[in-house]
């Protein structure tokens, strides 16, 4: 079975060919088409500029991945219905819609944090289930315990801002680009993480939540302070407090639900010191649990992400009707 999938919840206007076999999927073609250029200028997303880029960029899009042959080319259409700014949302899951009648072929709505959960299985390998996903992106920080596709149980989340949200923040406090979290990490990497001492915001509290404002703050105040640290001491500083709350409540979680896997999944997920020191945590504290991770390619948004996540609704027999799928600003999952 042949998907493809339109991922247009953000900034990204992307799509896939993914094959799905049994119980694995492999991407066939996957192109995104970023708005990075267009928003840098703004200091972050323009909900208006990013759904009028989505609706020129997703036509010519469309005719780069379909070629020639139209109609064979897929068996299924895939979605990101949510959660997204909705204006942009709308663009994706209009097309979605209309290739849906106009091909005759089903639609799948996804949530876009299912499909960052469902890019772990593009690696090849299949994740054992149940897994316990730590999802961190732009905006959003969850931890959701994975049962199967579409069977999820949201354990906890941020109360204000996301992890990479913190990091966009944090960058454009240290006069960094858009977006921020790769230009912290790489800013991190010459710096040394024991020079400003901050808050480890809710690493006691006894729940899954998370807090990420009050660290926003302190950057501020550090920045502030003359003279002030060397930046890269405070990317480091930063990055290594963010890292050791995600991984103390990520690791109290596995100790409580006992999955067989711990994911990571997300634009954060592209991060360097946030992978190794997931990796190795699992492997020293949860013995007998697996790791997994999604390749740096699939780690942002991206299309073949929501075709995979379609591909596995569509196995445990989800369908959507081209008539009445709406976009959803705040979809949630596992509620
Ligand atoms: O999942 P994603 O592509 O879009 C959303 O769904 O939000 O995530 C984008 C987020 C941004 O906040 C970006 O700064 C962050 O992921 N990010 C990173 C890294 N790469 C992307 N944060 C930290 N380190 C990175 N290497
Ligand atoms: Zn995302």
């Amino acid at each position: 079975m042949i998907l493809l999938g339109i991922e247009t919840s953000c900034d990204e206007t992307a799509l896939a060919f993914v094959e799905g076999k049994g119980d694995r999927v492999r991407v066939i073609k996957s192109l995104v088409a970023s708005q990075i250029k267009i928003h840098r200028r703004y200091g972050g997303v323009v909900p208006e500029v990013a759904a009028r880029s989505h609706a020129l960029a997703l036509p010519l899009l469309l005719k780069k991945i379909l070629g020639r042959e139209r109609e064979r080319a897929f068996d299924a259409i895939a979605v990101a219905a949510g959660p997204g700014l909705i204006t942009s949302l709308r663009v994706g899951t209009d097309a979605a819609r209309s290739l849906a009648l106009a091909f005759d072929k089903p639609l799948l709505a996804v949530n876009h944090l299912e499909g960052h959960i469902f890019a772990n299985w593009l690696g090849g390998r299949i994740p054992e289930l149940p897994a316990l996903a730590l999802i961190v992106s732009g905006g959003h920080t969850e931890l959701v315990l994975v049962r199967g596709a579409g069977d999820y149980l949201l354990l906890g989340a941020t109360r204000d801002d996301a992890a990479g949200e913190a990091f966009d923040k944090v960058a454009s406090m240290l006069g960094l680009g858009y977006p921020g979290g790769p230009e912290v990490s790489r800013l991190a990497e010459k710096g040394n993480p024991e020079v400003v001492p901050l808050p480890r915001p809710m690493i006691t509290s006894r729940d899954f939540d998370f807090s990420f404002s009050g660290l926003k703050t302190a950057i501020r105040q550090t920045v502030s302070r003359r003279p002030a640290p060397k930046r890269a001491d405070i990317a480091a500083s930063f990055e290594a407090a963010v890292v050791e709350v995600l991984l103390a409540k990520t690791m109290a979680a596995a100790k409580v639900t006992a999955p067989k896997t711990v994911l990571l999944a997300g634009g954060v997920a592209a991060n360097r010191a946030l992978r190794k020191a997931l990796r190795n945590a699992v492997k020293k504290e949860l013995p007998g649990v697996r790791y997994a991770e999604p390749s740096l390619e699939y780690a942002t948004d991206n299309g073949a992400m929501i075709a995979a996540a379609g591909y596995y609704l569509a196995r445990a027999g989800r369908s959507n009707d081209w008539r009445d799928l709406e976009p959803s600003a705040q979809w949630e999952i596992g509620v």
